[in-house]
């Protein structure tokens, strides 16, 4: 079969959980394609499956895959599968997957099944090397279904009660807030003039101007900037509390069940043995 997937991702995760569930359907023999959206036109028409991959943000999809879908021609019939990527492993976070379903069966599509994957914080708190490891241990064990599900076509629906109906359309203020918060992104005079937050930037809304980054109105909340910052100059507005800055490495010793983070430590465990059974 062949396999396109359309990705969005600010940080990365999404693109790494992508790449690997891909690397594990090319082993089965299938042709796979793993496109950023927002880097070139993306025509799903020639594709047996698509598979949506994204960022929880605020219990939704981001901005721009709400986007993306929306620029998509009918295509009757036409397989798909989601996949998010999400800081926490509460149930909660399904809610993310309600309105791209109802896009895209809009647009014809059958969305066989939906996946979430635990990957670290990009903003909030910074998950322990240790916390991030083990959940890229899960997370390539989670591949493995996934791909294995995709691959057989299985179906796998996410239930979403009335509770996660009403957080997911409360939270969609995120949609509004975020281009007005990112405006009021600043740098501090460590500021190298480097540019990499403005290539990083997945919706082009960055421009150096006099040899520092000048935030626009377009901004999608998804971290890149502040993550990737290699001086941690930016500053995220209302949202500063909650930066973090650099890279995780995913290598290293896993967290033990008694190192897992305090915070949602139930669900990560849970989460956790899931993958592990
Ligand atoms: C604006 C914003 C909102 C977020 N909201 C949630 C959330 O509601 N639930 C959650 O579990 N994680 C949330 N996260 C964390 C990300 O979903 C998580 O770190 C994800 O793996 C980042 O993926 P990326 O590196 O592909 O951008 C949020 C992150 C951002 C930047
Ligand atoms: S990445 Fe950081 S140092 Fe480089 S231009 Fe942007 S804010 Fe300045
Ligand atoms: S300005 Fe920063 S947070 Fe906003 S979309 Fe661009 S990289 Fe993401």
């Amino acid at each position: 079969m062949r396999i396109l997937f359309c990705v969005f991702s600010g940080t990365g995760n999404t693109t790494k959980v992508a790449g690997e569930i891909a690397t594990r359907l090319d082993a089965l023999g299938h042709e796979t394609d793993v496109r950023m959206i927002g880097g070139g036109a993306i025509d799903p028409s020639r594709a047996d499956v698509v598979v949506f991959c994204y960022p929880v943000h605020a219990f939704n999809a981001p901005r721009p895959m709400l986007n993306f879908i929306k620029s998509l021609g009918r295509l009757d019939g036409k397989r798909a599968y989601i996949v998010h990527t999400s800081g926490e492993a509460l149930k909660l976070n399904d809610a993310a997957g309600i309105t791209p379903r109802r896009l895209l069966k809009k647009r014809g599509y059958s969305v066989l099944g939906e996946y979430t994957f635990v990957m670290p914080y990009n903003i909030i708190f910074r998950h322990s090397d240790e916390m991030a490891a083990r959940m890229w241990q899960s997370a390539q064990r989670r591949a493995t279904s996934v791909a294995s599900d995709i691959a057989s076509l299985n179906k796998r629906k996410i239930k979403v009660n009335a509770f996660k109906r009403a957080v997911s359309f409360t939270l969609k203020i995120e949609h509004v807030a975020m281009p007005k918060i990112g405006k009021r992104f600043t740098t501090l005079s460590d500021c190298s003039g480097c540019g990499r937050c403005a290539s990083l930037c997945p919706v082009g809304n960055i421009v150096m101007e006099r040899g520092k980054p000048k935030f626009g109105a377009g901004c999608a909340g998804c971290m890149a900037c502040s993550f990737g910052c290699p001086h941690d100059a930016v500053r995220i507005s209302l949202l500063n509390g909650w930066r973090v800055n650099g890279r995780y490495t995913f290598e290293g010793r896993p967290a033990s069940d008694d190192e897992v983070c305090s915070y949602c430590r139930k669900s990560y465990i849970r989460y956790f043995k899931e993958n592990e059974e």
